[in-house]
């Protein structure tokens, strides 16, 4: 890159860093909700949300100048086209990644100690930033998976929606929320799935999330400790950010039927980062990597693989833990894929 290229690629990095500041501002207050309900003013869009017109004609300024917004005649305007990527329950809000990455910044003096000292960030640390940003880590995959489950992530694999219409055991682990479940469990009544978590909490969250559905159920347990006899076995982003993922994968393998399948939805990147360059989601994941996965994964003494652990560790890994037969297929995410494994 020239120098005046790259002095331009900074500054525009820096940029986004600052819209991303003022955009979860512009959440937290109403003001993106507020300008959605049409063009107006700085005064007009101001009194809409019950807040301090200078303030909000500075936010604005930014707004437009930042693309986000359109300006004509004095008039500011939230697209509809843009304002579906901040608003709204669908997979294409982008506002749950944006609050959670702004959320990060509260722990960065402790990720900078970590950085000399050794050790790592405790999940529970991220808590308190997470809901003073009002950021839910789940909404963006409990839309994700209302859309593209069935027909996107499971559709990938040829014959797994056969087997789930005609009634399988199903284990998800890492589950989270229950949203995965709570989808496939509707969609599939002759299925059942039971839904493990390390977080008593969220286990209590996924009961909420799938109740009154008579297919499902919860247990707080440890993957490394996983037993069982399940013909399909799910672990959405749950793998990489285990403590110890070669003991889970090796017990998912244990926990299988011999015509069992592992379906695995993680990161889609290579280990090896010089093929990395050039991939425009790479440095972002590389980021909430370093940021979340890495450094929780290090204050526990786990194995630190990171969000971008990569195809070819992982293929190796589950070839340890005895998958025989492993395809790697595109998801309707570029940034995640699926891992059919077979025993
Ligand atoms: C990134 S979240 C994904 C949650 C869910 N699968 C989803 O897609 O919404 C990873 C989950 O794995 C859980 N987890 C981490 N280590 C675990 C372990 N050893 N056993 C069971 N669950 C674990 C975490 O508590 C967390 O809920």
């Amino acid at each position: 890159m020239e120098e005046a290229d790259f002095a331009a690629h900074l500054t525009a990095t820096m940029t986004g860093s600052a819209l991303t500041m003022l955009i979860g501002l512009g959440h937290r207050t109403g003001l993106l909700e507020a300008a959605a309900r049409g063009p107006a003013t700085s005064a007009g869009l101001a009194e809409r949300a019950g807040l301090q017109e200078r303030y909000v004609r500075e936010w604005l300024g930014a707004m437009v100048t930042g693309g986000i917004f359109t300006l004509d005649a004095g008039e500011y305007t939230f697209p509809p086209e843009h304002a579906k990527f901040l608003l709204g329950d669908t997979a294409a809000n982008l506002m749950p990644s944006l609050l959670t990455l702004s959320a990060f910044t509260g722990i960065l003096p402790d990720l900078e100690r970590a950085f000399a000292a050794g050790g790592g960030v405790p999940r529970a640390a991220y808590g308190p930033y997470l809901e003073t940003l009002g950021a839910k880590t789940g909404d963006s995959w409990k839309h994700i998976y209302r859309e593209h489950l069935v027909d996107g992530f499971f559709g990938a694999v040829p014959g797994l929606t056969e087997r789930l219409t005609a009634g399988a055991r199903v284990l998800d682990l890492g589950c989270g929320a229950g949203n995965a479940i709570a989808v496939a469990a509707r969609a599939f009544p002759a299925s059942r799935f039971t839904g493990i978590d390390i977080n008593e909490r969220v286990i209590d969250q996924a009961k909420e999330t799938t109740s009154g559905l008579p297919n499902v159920e919860f247990a707080v347990g440890d993957a490394a400790e996983l037993t069982g006899d399940y013909d399909v076995i799910t672990a959405f982003d749950a793998v990489h950010d285990q403590d110890r993922p070669d003991v889970v994968l090796r017990r998912v393998h244990g926990a299988l039927r011999e015509d069992g399948l592992f379906f695995m939805v993680d990161t889609n990147f290579s280990s090896d980062v010089a093929k990395n360059v050039g991939n425009p989601l790479a440095a972002l994941c590389y980021s909430i990597s370093l940021m979340y996965c890495t450094t929780t994964s290090l204050a526990e003494g786990g194995a630190a693989l990171g969000a971008m652990w990569g195809t070819e560790t992982a293929r190796e890994m589950l070839a340890d833990a005895g998958f025989r037969h492993v395809d790697v297929l595109e998801s309707p995410r570029p940034q995640n894929c699926v891992y059919a494994c077979r025993p």
